[in-house]
């Protein structure tokens, strides 16, 4: 059966916070050598396989991210997110998922657990549905894979 004749696919917002506009030449021994773009075409590919929707944005402001998670509401169905340096420390970008109530998984290419304690902390995992860590650019392909797994779990389980 074709996606059209099941009715509107998934949306997926997916974000990507501060400074990974400059992966490929930030720090590849940490965050690989796959630029943004090239990451999100492998989401997109990805996307496509799974039949659904995405929608990719990155910003280095916090209250860009909080407007783009705010008007997600509705128009979207789940949030895949690399909050990257905000996940240490942004109370607004939690408030603002918890507020949207958005099914959302939080992504990270390096393994944060592994790295300094600062880093050890995430504000968003304990409103996320799950964290992944430490795949490099894969950790979105996973992320996405599970968030739509998710989506398609909850759907099916009669309230
Ligand atoms: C990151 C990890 C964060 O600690 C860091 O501030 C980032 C990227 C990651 O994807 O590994 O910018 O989120």
């Amino acid at each position: 059966m074709s996606s059209s004749s099941q009715g509107p696919s998934l949306q997926i917002l997916v974000l990507h916070g501060p400074n990974l506009n400059l992966l490929g030449q930030r720090e590849p021994n940490v965050y690989g050598s796959t630029s943004l773009a090239e990451i999100n075409k492998q989401i997109e590919e990805q996307a496509r396989t799974l039949q659904v929707k995405v929608s990719c944005f990155q910003s280095n402001h916090e209250g860009a991210l909080v407007d783009a998670i705010q008007a997600a509401w509705g128009q979207y169905q789940g949030l895949l997110i690399n909050p990257a340096a905000y996940t240490h420390t942004s109370v607004a970008i939690r408030d603002a998922i918890a507020a949207v109530k958005l099914p959302t998984v939080e992504v990270h290419l390096s393994n944060i657990h592994q790295r300094e304690a600062f880093r050890h902390h995430s504000y968003i995992a304990p409103i996320a549905v799950g964290q992944i860590s430490g795949f490099g650019y894969y950790s979105y392909i996973l992320g996405l894979q599970a968030l739509v797994q998710h989506l398609g779990d909850r759907a099916n389980t009669p309230s």
